[in-house]
């Protein structure tokens, strides 16, 4: 009789490879979430690290298109976003996500999913309302006070500030190479990246 090659009696196996974790970047729009996602992103790879990235801006063209900005939405969002970084923990992934995640109760989801296979790393990135307007990259916030769009974060529409961040970095006082710099020393503090081989 030949063994089966799949343990089809087990489809949810808790085999896991160590050392995945997930990097949670939350913040305002034009906080600086992605810029320095992908800053520290490399550095992770120069350490050995399988990275993959979950960025909102991203997510949205495929595994979230379609979804809107509603509460609902957002929520389906994050909690997907979420799902997958739990995956990827599971299998020893460094995971960056970078996404608005503007409501506390939801971001505990995620790191509820991912805790049960890695540490879950939340990250706040600091900026505030006027900063990231004055700023304003995609043009978004101009829309937003003109009326143009409605229910955007932080104009109208809540953001959560997390009450117990693992990392806080404000974007005002640093910039983005800083902020990753600050990023990636915190990741040696809780052993999860190894410390840089200097010459
Ligand atoms: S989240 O709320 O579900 O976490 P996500 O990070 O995926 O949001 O997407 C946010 C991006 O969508 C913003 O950076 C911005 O470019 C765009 N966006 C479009 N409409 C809105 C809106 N109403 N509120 C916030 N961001 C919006």
């Amino acid at each position: 009789m030949t063994e089966h090659i799949y343990a089809h009696e087990h489809p949810e196996s808790d085999r896991r490879r160590d050392g995945g974790f997930t990097l949670w970047f939350t913040g305002l729009s034009g906080a600086g979430k992605s810029t320095i996602a992908h800053l520290v992103g490399p550095e992770l790879e120069r350490r050995g690290h399988i990275v993959e990235y979950l960025d909102g801006d991203t997510v949205r063209t495929h595994l979230s298109k379609g979804l809107g900005f509603s509460k609902e939405d957002r929520d389906t969002n994050i909690e997907r976003i979420g799902w997958v970084a739990a995956r990827l923990t599971r299998h020893g992934a460094a995971v960056i996500a970078a996404a608005i995640s503007p409501y506390e109760e939801t971001r505990r989801r995620a790191r509820e999913l991912v805790e049960e296979w890695g540490p879950f790393v939340e990250v706040y990135v600091k900026a505030s309302v006027d900063e990231c307007a004055r700023r304003d990259v995609k043009g978004l916030y101009a829309k937003a006070f003109a009326g143009e769009i409605t229910g955007f974060t932080g104009v109208d529409d809540p953001y959560e500030e997390p009450a117990d961040p693992e990392i806080v970095v404000d974007t005002e006082e640093h910039d983005a190479e800083a902020s990753a710099r600050l990023v990636v020393e915190r990741l040696e503090e809780l052993v999860l990246v190894p410390a840089a081989v200097r010459a």
